[in-house]
């Protein structure tokens, strides 16, 4: 999703500015720009794809200026080219913006008849002209409130003047935005990792709040125009967990590197010495939650889902999930005694915060399991759970979702035993099994050469289906996802026993189809499910767990075996050879793995 960069400072500002674009890169895009003010001329250079095509536009080279803007785009208005590319200009003021403004339609047909010509098909030059037309009656400030009063939908605006030589201004609602501090300089970021390489000293803008930043002083304002004093939060200067390493992608090595991530988040939840776990500072009386509403998108549902299996199985909670974006414009009836407990990774994800915001609004009780603690989701919940598994790059989500699943596992452990759902020795023995989950991990992660033999496969098909029941469901969503995500492949994912009820329709001669049958209480069922399609003609990858008993059932493709575990905790282990499937896919296929087309990792619009 579109990023934005910022810096005022004393020397030249274009290649720390392009540097953080390459930051941005992970988040997915189409197109990237920069301005920068020189001797009272605002100039602009843009180009479509990559930062580094921007790089080696001549234009670029001895571009001067102090003050400057960037910006990488993920095309919504206008399709992804140089003139739609950000920023964008007038002789006055240049804008970078990221999010949608829902009124430019009407706003542009107000400026075009005031005499302003617009040059690109996007909503955000409404902002430059609207700017340019206020500046000519009314002060820089005055003219940012009239601006922003008039503009409908979710914005981050970085914005650079022409009779200003070193200041930016940063305007939030919706999406998030955050200033950094330096030494004789400050910069505007859309997140902290882009300004991250500059410093670890971030204030993060509210919703409706704008900042004017100099290389020396920012001030921070509300809706009103009013002051508002920030704290300056100091960050980890971690920087290794940025870099590939050795891995020739950032998805393979947060692939790899799960058995690290789990280890850490148990050791944050899970008192190894008396097989307890610590979820300190929880905000509400157990006598309070009746029912849970699990709400997330993409990746993030499907840790919801899988969370509901394991509500339903280990508390007696009534349990609801929902897709942020159709949870958010539905008539919801809002429960004093629900917790909703909003799931994601980035902790930016439009629909998932407005999601949040609703519930707030409506005085419930808010939890959230993120990746980022210093985000807008995790900020404005009542209560938050990180999953600590470090930056996830790659867009494709891989790690984050193993992390999502720990940690609500652990909350449901929790509960289930405080509410003395489950009984002692059961939850001690959960427990000792959750404590070997990461080695576990680390063995699943060996069956490699029969995935990489069987995704060719996968690449050449035109379509596939990813079968599970009861626990294995969740996981049969999040593997056909992947592939869909990264190979570009058709996957469906489907509960085993639906099959009947139409998909199976869809099977023909050689189509490749994942069937997830762990030896759990399904077991038997599924089975008969993949007979079902392998009769009619499917290409079978089973993926179960190691047994001494061998599966019963002829003409299967291949089977791939992962390592033994209790019921709850094989989810785990069945995501590993799907994330292997679906990146071996994409690589068989030679394309941009860490940031598919089409996609962004954080998705900051609706
Ligand atoms: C995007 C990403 C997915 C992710 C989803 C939700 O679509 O590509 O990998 O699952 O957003 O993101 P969140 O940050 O809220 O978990």
């Amino acid at each position: 999703m579109c990023g934005i960069i910022g810096i005022t400072s004393s020397k030249p500002v274009s290649s720390a500015i392009i540097n953080s674009l390459r930051k941005l890169e992970y988040r997915g895009y189409d197109s990237a720009g920069i301005a920068t003010l020189s001797e009272g001329v605002i100039n602009e250079v843009k180009s479509e794809g990559r930062v580094e095509n921007l790089e080696k536009n001549s234009a670029i080279k001895g571009m001067l200026g102090s003050v400057g803007i960037g910006h990488v785009r993920w095309a919504t208005h206008g399709i992804p080219n140089t003139i739609n590319a950000h920023p964008h200009s007038s002789e006055t003021v240049s804008v970078v913006h990221n999010g949608i403004i829902e009124n430019s339609t009407i706003l542009k047909k107000y400026l075009i008849s005031k005499g302003h010509k617009f040059k690109s098909q996007t909503d955000t030059e409404v902002i430059v002209h609207l700017i340019t037309e206020y500046l000519k009656e009314h002060d820089l400030k005055n003219s940012i409130l009239k601006m922003l009063n008039q503009l409908h939908g979710s914005f981050a605006l970085g914005i650079i003047f022409k009779d200003q030589p070193d200041l930016i201004v940063g305007a939030r609602r919706g999406s998030p935005l955050a200033v950094g501090y330096g030494p004789n300089e400050n910069y505007l970021g859309s997140d902290s990792y882009a300004l991250k390489s500059m410093t670890n000293k971030i204030s993060y803008l509210n919703d409706g709040e704008f900042c004017i930043i100099k290389k020396d002083h920012v001030e921070f304002f509300d809706k009103e125009g009013s002051k508002v004093n920030k704290k300056v939060l100091e960050l980890s200067t971690d920087e290794q967990n940025y870099e590939k390493g050795d891995f020739k992608h950032f998805m393979v090595k947060e692939i790899e590197e799960q058995p690290t991530t789990l280890k850490n988040c148990i050791k944050e939840y899970i008192d190894t010495i008396n097989n307890d776990i610590n979820i300190y500072n929880f905000p509400w009386d157990l006598k309070e939650i009746s029912s849970i509403t699990l709400i997330g998108c993409g990746t993030a549902y499907h840790s919801c889902l899988m969370a509901k299996y394991w509500f339903e199985e280990l508390t007696k909670l009534d349990v609801t999930i929902d897709i942020a974006s159709e949870f958010r414009y539905r008539n919801n009836r809002f429960k004093k005694d629900n917790l909703y407990i909003f799931v994601s990774q980035s902790g930016e994800t439009a629909d998932t915060y407005a999601a949040l915001d609703l519930c707030n609004k409506n005085n419930m009780k808010t939890c959230s399991v993120v990746n980022v603690i210093e985000s807008s989701i995790a900020r404005d919940s009542n209560f938050v759970l990180p999953i600590h598994c470090g930056p996830e790059i790659g867009v494709a989500s891989t790690k984050a979702f193993l992390g999502q699943m720990l940690v609500l596992y652990i909350l449901i452990l929790k509960l289930a035993s405080l509410r003395k759902d489950l009984e002692k020795n059961k939850y001690v023995n959960k427990i000792k099994d959750l404590k070997l989950l990461p080695k576990l991990v680390a063995e699943t992660l060996l069956t490699e050469t029969k995935i990489q033999a069987v995704s060719s496969t996968f690449t050449d098909a035109k379509g596939s289906m990813f079968l599970g029941r009861g626990f294995s469901y969740p996981i049969a969503l999040e593997g056909a996802l992947k592939l869909k995500e990264l190979a570009y492949v058709h996957a469906e994912g489907y509960p085993a026993g639906e099959m009947k009820h139409g998909p199976l329709a869809l099977i023909e001669d050689g189509m490749p189809v994942v069937v997830l049958a762990p030896r759990d209480s399904y077991y038997p069922k599924t089975i008969s499910n993949m007979q079902e399609v392998i009769a009619r003609g499917a290409k079978v990858l089973l993926i179960t767990n190691k047994s001494k008993d061998e599966v019963l059932s002829e003409n299967i493709w291949e089977t791939i075996e992962v390592e033994n575990t209790n019921d709850d905790l094989l989810p785990f282990l069945l995501t590993i050879p799907l994330q292997k499937l679906a990146y071996y896919s994409a690589l068989k296929k030679g394309y941009d793995i860490d940031k598919p087309r089409n996609l962004a990792k954080s998705v900051t619009v609706e």
